[in-house]
């Protein structure tokens, strides 16, 4: 049986789990929130005290680590039995995680638990390169873009509400740093994936952004 996709690819910041969840939630189909396991995997490096330029050990540490999802109302993650929800969200996971996502033997070891996902009755699967390398052959492509001013401003406001220490000027800086190391890399780049539709999302709401999504399916 073919068990649809639809990935929702775009920079860090765009909208993508809000919407990835909603759409998710709305179509009743399981949720892919790739991102989560390239950041486990930098939690995991990070608290073996690795380097983030030692790629053997940060291979076999992404090729031991076991990760569990639970998705209720927001997402819980288990690192090796360990609740590491909380951590997920701070931008040093997130900078960490874009630095192991830059390699290709990393990449080659986490392709396969992300294709896993792909489960009945369908996925929405969200990232960087769900619709050009992970599932290529997904029915409905979506990037979701916004300005990197916009996605700052969203991204502080984020921190700031889970009581994290934000600071603005220095999320935009970050946020540009992780755009170009997310598309300049050599390996499965962050790129409008062939077929995908492109969502501004700068100056729509995000029940707009959800809509626009569903329609595309329907
Ligand atoms: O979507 P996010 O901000 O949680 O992702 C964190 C980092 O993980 C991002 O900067 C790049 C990397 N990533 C990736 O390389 N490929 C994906 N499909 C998802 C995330």
């Amino acid at each position: 049986m073919n068990i649809p996709v639809i990935t929702i690819d775009g920079p860090s910041g765009a909208g993508k789990g809000t919407v990835s969840r909603a759409v998710a939630k709305l179509l009743g189909w399981n949720y892919l929130d790739s991102g989560s396991i390239y950041r486990s995997l930098a939690i995991a490096v990070l608290q073996a005290g690795i380097a983030l330029d030692d790629v053997p050990a940060i291979v076999r540490v992404a090729e031991a680590m076991r990760l569990a999802f639970e998705c209720g109302e927001s997402l819980l993650v288990r690192l090796n039995g360990v609740d590491i929800t909380s951590q997920l969200a701070s931008e040093t996971t997130g900078n960490a995680a874009s630095i192991v996502a830059a390699y290709p033997e990393v990449r080659a070891v986490l392709l396969q638990k992300q294709k896993d996902f792909r489960q009945a009755p369908g996925l929405v699967a969200d990232g960087r390169d769900m619709g050009s390398v992970v599932f290529p052959e997904a029915e409905f492509k979506v990037y979701l873009t916004a300005s990197a001013e916009e996605r700052a401003n969203r991204r502080y406001k984020q921190l700031i509400e889970k009581g994290i220490d934000a600071n603005l000027s220095q999320i935009t800086r970050e946020i540009e740093e992780r755009d170009r190391r997310d598309s300049e890399r050599a390996t499965a780049p962050l790129t409008v994936p062939e077929g995908a539709t492109t969502i501004d999302s700068s100056s729509l709401s995000i029940q707009q952004v959800i809509d626009a999504v569903i329609n595309l399916v329907r």
